[in-house]
């Protein structure tokens, strides 16, 4: 009974936190509040938790519960807890249930999603989470299957698959569970040509209900429902040969009481506009939150951040439901921080744009219009006729999907905020080209010194006020995602390795952990036999490999741990510190062929770098060149990467690979190597 209550239980205590009478909040069963049941916690999805007993004064207390190593593999992945049990998802979806106060391994699920993912293996996310919901876990994996688990054994209750087999989508984001039925996107328009979709399925059986395109198909084939007639108005050119993009590859929030779902839609496939809609139109629902109808997958409105997106700024960071008070009137808002440098506030029952503030450095816009919510562009910002343009922030985001937070009580935000710009310019692509999928040349701007610089900090915003209360600069370009508790207290961790709790009230830090490695993950907060505990994933995965100069430690594939880290009060729990990094290999049979690096470059950039970074310093996410010996061997380089040896490992087949490029790209990993070497 219970455990059928559990849900409902969940939905009235996000709707109590909404309405801020501290009374309601107050007398909702322990359990409800003790357990982290989905991704953000609640359908609100705030990342905020109101257990108290670590707040401000006792976090001095806090210490190291237990530890678990986990195997290679992404481990940047939220947790959740329920009943005292703790589950996570890492590498290609590999779930874990855990005693949550002892740290004893329940069991393991494992989907072979690295086997069962193909070509899909080369976008490299894993998993970001996971959901509960009455006795199941569910997961979505990297070959497109949604799972239902019995959450006591692992076994499973149902799967289904929810994209085409070869269509280049693949799943890395965490399901979502609202009034009995589980509501899943999926991702991969970067690196194929799709359009994306939202799917709902009852939670209990597997069977589908509906599905929601976020942008319009080739109109020769009809289009689905009104609101991609709508879109389609908003496209030009042969747009649907191109896909559109428009992915929901990870956040959703749910309103139980307006009955509405809201959805983060991401960057235009390819990014360039000219390319994709032959430069014109707003191109709905491209970097949109769409609200459908809960029960029927209905539009009912939009807000689009960037029409005629250009520049891979994605909406589909974390969307916060809470009520605030604005201009002297409470109001049904939520609250994201997209990837284009500001901070929205929009009315959730109309649509309609309240404000907008900037968070970063910001080049694209001269600000946002207050009464349309339109964006004043630059028109520069478009790159025209070949033109180079400094873009701030850069295509990572301002703010990407490591989690902000809401304290829906205090009506405050935090969000880890990346301040970056990076160059951009369509010169020289050839733009009628599928092979070049974003369809720019992008790279760091290279005076960012010159123009403020570089650097990332936590920041405390007051959405309704629209001010900042407080910020705190934080190690490297990259930090990590956010929990905010009723103690007082928000956590974080950094590219440094440490683990920080921050006063909310202030940013004052009272308290850090040292995990020898980044701390990116984002943490929770849960109860367990009548404690708090706190949460986090350690070690980076992902595509880290093209951050790796944006963390502030070194970090590789072999000797990094990752790591589930549980806190308490009084914790005493001790971490083996982390092994070295393993030696630089030498390569004393290397000879220079300048022709052959040549060709190994863009063959190289395209297909490893985003995994394995730059030998020398690659950054976790798979192993680096410049101390690995497999290169060295033209027999073993053939068996990895053309027939793909390491596949179950996460490694992708190369099958189409010739002997000529293999041994171009070979040589290319050999020269960058030496001179990595000759720099250590
Ligand atoms: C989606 C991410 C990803 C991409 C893209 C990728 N790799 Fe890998 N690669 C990995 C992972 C993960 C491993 C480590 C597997 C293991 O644990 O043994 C690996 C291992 C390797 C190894 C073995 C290194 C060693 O010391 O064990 C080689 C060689 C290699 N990759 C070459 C390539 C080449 C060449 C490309 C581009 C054509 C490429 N990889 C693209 C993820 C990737």
């Amino acid at each position: 009974m219970k455990q059928l209550l559990a849900p409902l239980v969940l939905a009235v205590s996000a709707l109590a936190l909404h309405s801020g009478h501290p009374a309601a909040a107050g007398s909702l069963p322990r359990d409800a509040d003790g357990d982290w049941p989905g991704y953000g916690r609640t359908p609100d999805e705030n990342h905020f938790s109101p257990l108290a007993e670590v707040d401000t004064r006792s976090v001095a207390r806090l210490g190291l519960a237990w530890s678990m190593d986990l195997p290679p593999g992404n481990p940047m992945s939220a947790p959740i807890a329920v009943g005292g049990t703790l589950y996570t998802s890492t590498g290609y979806s590999v779930v874990r249930a855990i005693d949550a106060a002892t740290g004893r391994l329940k069991w393991t699920f494992d989907p072979g999603a690295a086997v069962a993912a193909g070509e899909k293996l080369r976008m490299n996310w894993g998993s970001r989470g996971l959901a509960w919901w009455r006795g199941r876990i569910y997961v979505g994996t990297a070959d497109g299957r949604l799972i239902a688990l019995d959450a006591a054994t692992g076994r499973v209750a149902w799967s289904v698959l929810t994209v085409g087999k070869d269509d280049g989508r693949t799943i890395s984001g965490a399901p979502r569970i609202y009034d009995g039925k589980v509501l899943i996107g999926h991702g991969g328009a970067d690196t194929s040509p799709i359009r994306g979709y939202v799917t709902a399925y009852d939670a209990l059986t597997g069977r589908q209900l509906w599905r929601f395109h976020t942008v319009p198909g080739n109109p020769a084939e009809g289009f689905e429902d009104e609101a991609m007639s709508m879109a389609a108005a908003t496209w030009g050119g042969e747009w649907w040969k191109h896909g559109g993009g428009g992915t929901a590859w990870n956040s959703f929030a749910y309103d139980a009481e307006l009955k509405t779902i809201y959805i983060g839609t991401g960057n235009g496939s390819p990014w360039n506009h000219r390319v994709r809609s032959a430069g014109t139109g707003d191109n709905l629902f491209l970097c949109s939150v769409i609200a459908l109808d809960a029960e029927t997958g209905k539009y009912k409105w939009h807000y689009q951040f960037n029409p005629g997106e250009s520049w891979d700024y994605n909406a589909a960071m974390d969307i916060h439901l809470a009520t605030m008070t604005i201009a002297g009137k409470p109001r049904k808002v939520l609250v994201e921080a997209p990837k284009n440098g500001f901070v929205y506030v929009i009315d959730r029952e109309t649509g309609q744009f309240i404000s907008a503030d900037p968070i970063a450095r910001v080049t694209w816009t001269t600000g946002i219009d207050p009464t349309t919510g339109r964006p004043i562009e630059r028109p520069e910002a478009r790159y025209p006729d070949g033109t180079q343009f400094e873009l701030w922030p850069s295509p990572n985001g301002a703010h990407t999907w490591l989690p902000s937070a809401v304290d829906p009580t205090a009506g405050i935000a935090y969000i880890p905020v990346m301040n970056a710009g990076y160059t951009f310019s369509d010169r020289g692509i050839d733009l009628r080209s599928w092979r070049h999928p974003s369809h720019v040349e992008w790279s760091p701007a290279v005076d960012v010194a010159s123009v403020g610089g570089t650097g990332s900090y936590l920041l405390a915003w007051d959405p309704a006020r629209r001010v900042a209360i407080w910020k705190a600069p934080t190690p490297g370009l990259w930090n990590g995602g956010l929990l905010v508790t009723g103690g007082g207290l928000v956590f974080q961790g950094q590219s440094s390795g440490k683990f920080v709790a921050y006063a909310a009230a202030d940013g004052k830090p009272l308290w850090s952990f040292d995990a020898g490695v980044p701390v990116l993950a984002p943490p929770i907060t849960f109860e367990a036999n009548g404690k708090q505990y706190v949460t986090v994933l350690s070690g980076t995965g992902t595509t880290a490999g093209l951050a790796a100069a944006a963390l502030a430690m070194p970090v590789d594939y072999r000797t990094q741990p990752r790591r589930i880290l549980t806190f308490t009060l009084g914790g005493k729990a001790r971490l083996r510190r982390p092994a070295p990094l393993s030696p630089l290999v030498a390569d004393p049979g290397y000879a220079p062929d300048p022709a052959a690096m040549e060709r190994g470059a863009p063959l190289y950039g395209k297909r490893c770098y985003s995994c394995h970074g730059l030998p020398g310093q690659s950054g976790g996410t798979a192993p680096d060149f410049a101390r690995s010996s497999i290169p060295l061997s033209a027999e073993a380089f053939e068996e990895v990467v053309r027939n793909g040896a390491l596949v179950a490992q996460g490694m992708p087949r190369f099958g189409e690979l010739s002997d000529a490029e293999l041994g171009a790209l070979r040589q290319f990993i050999r020269a960058i190597s030496h001179d990595a070497q000759r720099q250590d």
